[in-house]
């Protein structure tokens, strides 16, 4: 008997087997699931990508026939089936999907929940590490880490250079190609249409939402911004807190969200790159669990509402909320940037915006890139494991809960 297993049984009908671990807690498998994930070498290989179980030749209503436990090994033979499931004991405990199990592993996973709760109340600041202290694979990890866990994180003192913005990005993962190109430059000119390259105010928003899988994390490095620039600071806002307010305090208005799609648009057929990029989507994305896994907000690039009759109203009443919220100056962090810092952060999970300002003769450039969410959870992930770390698979916004 394997040291973790107490007892276990064959439920009545034969299609699944309870076990009694020896801390108390109860599991239960069912056959096909069982069946499914055999750990043998004939149904299981390490190797990714190769499907060796053909699920149609199970029989449809499977039966388990027998269980041993030898060696912290469970053996389960079916009915109907020569062959026989070996599955550890340990690794079935750590697969267990009673609803307590999965609530705790949906916990463990949501360092965004985790890092709102921990900072609620706290003044707004933005975590800050110095471009030295990300080089080595340790300090890597740390940056990666830390925009996992915040959402945001500024680097400072690196050098301002387009040069180095792509060698750092690409330190992590490949540059994610935009309509904008692999690098794009925001600095005053009143020859672009883009607002980004005038000084008024941008609202809080996320980046390029009219693609169906928006850039993932973004690189904000100051080029230039002379001191006698007044105004133009970067604000951050965590859309996901914004959310939770929202789904507590306006459940119908959170509903609304998740339930009528928005348009995102970018169409230009003026500019050198012609571009048509139009995508009608969610602002809020729930998961199975009910979890919210993907925001999706930029008012700027709203299209025209293409919606039936009954969902007008209430889009525009849950649009107005949802702005109420994100305007609250206690949600915002808030930075001005100077040559040489570098703002890194989640774009699937936070909004950006600046400040208008007054250029008063100086100069103010910054230049922008992007990586994919994936990729930088990936990055995350097999660093921790090269440096023998014990971490859970984040939650990151991009439409995943675990
Ligand atoms: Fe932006
Ligand atoms: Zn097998
Ligand atoms: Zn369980």
């Amino acid at each position: 008997m394997a040291t973790t297993v107490d007892s276990f049984q064959i439920g009545l009908g034969q299609n699944l087997c309870e076990v009694l671990w020896k801390d108390g807690h109860v599991s239960r498998f069912h056959a096909k699931w069982l069946r499914f994930n055999c750990r043998c070498v004939k149904c299981y290989s390490e190797v990714a990508a190769t499907y060796l179980i053909d699920v149609p030749s199970f029989p449809l209503d499977m039966k388990i026939a027998t269980v041993k436990v030898e060696d912290s090994m469970f053996k389960v033979s079916f009915a109907g089936d020569d062959h026989v499931s070996i599955l550890p004991a340990d690794w079935l405990r750590s697969k267990c999907y009673c609803d307590v199990c999965l609530e705790l592993k949906l916990q463990k996973a949501d360092v965004i929940t985790q890092y709102i709760e921990n900072n609620a109340g706290k003044k707004k600041e933005i975590p800050q590490m110095e471009y030295e202290d990300i080089l080595t694979k340790e300090g890597m990890f740390n940056w990666i880490g830390q925009v996992i866990t915040s959402g945001v994180c500024i680097v400072r003192n690196v050098e301002p250079t387009p040069e180095k913005l792509e060698e750092i990005a690409e330190r992590v993962a490949n540059i994610e190609e935009t309509t904008y190109g692999k690098l794009s430059v925001v600095k005053i000119s009143s020859t672009e249409g883009n607002a980004a390259y005038s000084t008024v105010k941008l609202p809080f928003h996320q980046d390029q939402t009219m693609y169906e899988k928006p850039p993932g994390i973004e690189f904000l490095h100051c080029m230039k911004f002379d001191e006698c620039i007044t105004g133009g600071e970067t604000k951050i806002v965590d859309l996901y807190e914004v959310i939770n307010i929202l789904r507590n305090d306006s459940p119908a208005d959170f509903q609304t969200l998740v339930e009528v799609p928005v348009v995102y648009s970018t169409i230009d057929y003026k500019r050198a790159n012609k571009v048509y990029l139009h995508h009608q989507k969610h602002v809020v994305v729930l998961d199975y669990f009910g979890k919210v896994v993907a925001i999706n907000w930029h008012p700027a690039l709203l299209s025209t509402l293409q919606v039936r009759e009954k969902d007008v109203e209430r889009y525009y009443k849950a649009h107005v909320k949802l702005l109420e919220i994100i305007r609250r100056d206690e949600l915002h962090f808030f930075h001005r940037m100077r040559p040489g810092d570098m703002v890194v952060f989640n774009n699937r999970r936070v909004m950006h915006s600046r400040n208008k300002f007054e250029a008063n003769g100086g100069d103010r450039q910054l230049q922008t890139t992007y990586v994919s969410a994936d990729n930088w959870k990936n990055r995350y992930m097999t660093l921790a494991h090269e440096l023998n770390r014990n971490v859970v698979a984040p939650k990151i916004g991009n439409g995943s809960s675990i």
